[in-house]
């Protein structure tokens, strides 16, 4: 149990509710979320047994998990630097990630104070611009965010967390329901639906089906060995497809949950779903408030909400924070001050994404654009095919139905997507989107 918390405290975060509707709306909805719940089935389940096995297999953080077993398994000790590439890809991803949860934070003050009491989708809107337009302003929030990261991991006491994890995430569901139902009553609902689950095939180009793969990957927390390094603390007698089939259901409940929320206020309010990462934060406290109790059902969403990215936080300088620890023998604090304060400045190119460097684009956008698509839909994507052809196909049968623990049709089924469909496909979203 406290093994299917962590993980799930690190799969629902910003992705579910921030990044997910945002992706959707600019990927043109209903084909992308059929290409993105595919993915997540036929790729994203497979690779996080995978992951999991090779963690609780090998016992260390994902680095040297890594090495260890490519040496076991008779093939190379280079397969480390596939850990090696998920403890940058974290690092990365907490730079920008930090700042977005920095704008919950201070969205927390802005609902208790009454900000958006009544207020209009212009007046929201406006706040939303003035406030990221502001450098100062949310550097400030990504520091106060990074500060509480590094505090938590430094002290190690991340275990009490998973108890916290059992209240949050019923917690987010309660109060995601609640915005459904308001969704529901805004006449827009019919079209919020067809907007998400009507596919146009036609709109469909490779670039979003890179996309949907990238979302199915950063949601679940998979490509980058932080579900590796939570296996590594599994216990032998745990099932590792009953956990990983509950994280996965988990995750994607609460995903389509907040599309079904937004999207209808997107068009009640005459909104566009092409918004980009300003959308949930234009759209919700819209919603609240218009509703009544909204200033506090506003400022509990906001506090869930930034409690749901710390816990994901967390798994994401783990793996950097593990091999520091093992390889450079430093305490933990000692690493945890240093990724913490790596991963600090490296956010700053992301703050400045949104104001003085907003219009400066290169590749995939801003440089936060380009962060963005370098881990998700890259770094993720390409350890997440290495996992799967090290478990299918470097590591002998015995040594996966060992910790799979069955060798019916439950083992039967991962080791055909694990060595077949989830490479392959990987392989041909790269090349198609990609090259
Ligand atoms: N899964 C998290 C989210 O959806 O917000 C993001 C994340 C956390 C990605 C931890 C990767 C990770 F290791």
């Amino acid at each position: 149990m406290a093994f299917v918390l962590a993980v799930t405290g690190s799969a629902v975060g910003l992705g579910n509710i921030w990044k997910f509707p945002y992706i959707a709306g600019q990927n043109g909805g209903g084909a992308f979320v059929l290409v993105y719940l595919a993915c997540v089935v036929l790729i994203g389940m497979p690779v996080m047994m995978s992951e999991i096995l090779i963690g609780r297999r090998g016992r260390r953080n994902p680095v040297a998990t890594m090495e260890l077993l490519g040496k076991e398994e008779g093939s190379s000790a280079n397969w480390k630097w596939v850990g090696g590439m998920g403890v940058v890809a974290g690092i990365l991803i907490l730079s920008y990630y930090s700042v977005i949860a920095g704008w919950t934070l201070a969205y927390i003050v802005k609902s208790a104070t009454g900000v958006f009491a009544g207020a209009s989708a212009e007046a929201v809107g406006a706040e939303f611009s003035g406030f990221v337009g502001n450098w100062k302003a949310i550097g400030l929030t990504h520091t106060i965010f990074m500060a509480l990261s590094v505090f938590v991991v430094a002290r190690g006491v991340e275990r009490g967390l998973e108890q916290a994890v059992r209240f949050m995430v019923p917690a987010l569901l309660i109060l995601m329901l609640l915005l459904l139902l308001y969704s529901i009553n805004s006449g827009y609902f019919g079209q919020g639906v067809a907007f998400m689950f009507t596919p146009n095939f036609e709109l469909l180009t490779w670039g979003s089906v890179l996309a949907a793969l990238g979302q199915a990957f950063f949601t679940l927390s998979i490509g980058m060995g932080a579900v590796m390094a939570y296996g590594a603390y599994l216990p032998e007698e745990t099932s590792i497809t009953g956990a990983s089939a509950a994280v996965v259901t988990a995750d994607t409940g609460i995903a389509i949950l907040a599309g079904l929320a937004i999207f209808p206020l997107v068009f009640a309010n005459g909104l566009t779903p092409a918004d980009g990462p300003g959308l949930v934060f234009n759209t919700l406290p819209l919603a609240f408030g218009q509703m009544s109790g909204g200033v506090f059902f506003s400022t509990i969403f906001f506090v869930l909400l930034s409690f749901a990215a710390w816990t994901s936080a967390i798994g994401l300088m783990e793996p950097a924070v593990a091999w520091i620890v093992e390889h450079f023998h430093k305490t933990r604090a000692q690493a945890t001050v240093l990724i913490g304060g790596l991963i600090w400045v490296l956010g700053f190119g992301s703050v400045l994404s949104f104001n003085v460097l907003a219009d400066t684009t290169f590749l995939a956008g801003t440089l936060f654009d380009n962060v963005d698509y370098l881990t998700s839909n890259i770094m993720l994507p390409l350890g997440g095919l290495l996992i799967t052809v090290f478990a299918g196909w470097v590591m002998c049968r015995n040594s996966t139905s060992d910790e799979l623990g069955n060798s019916g049709m439950l083992f039967k089924a991962w080791r055909m997507l694990a060595r077949f469909i989830a490479p392959i496909g990987i392989l041909i979203v790269l090349v198609n989107a990609v090259l």
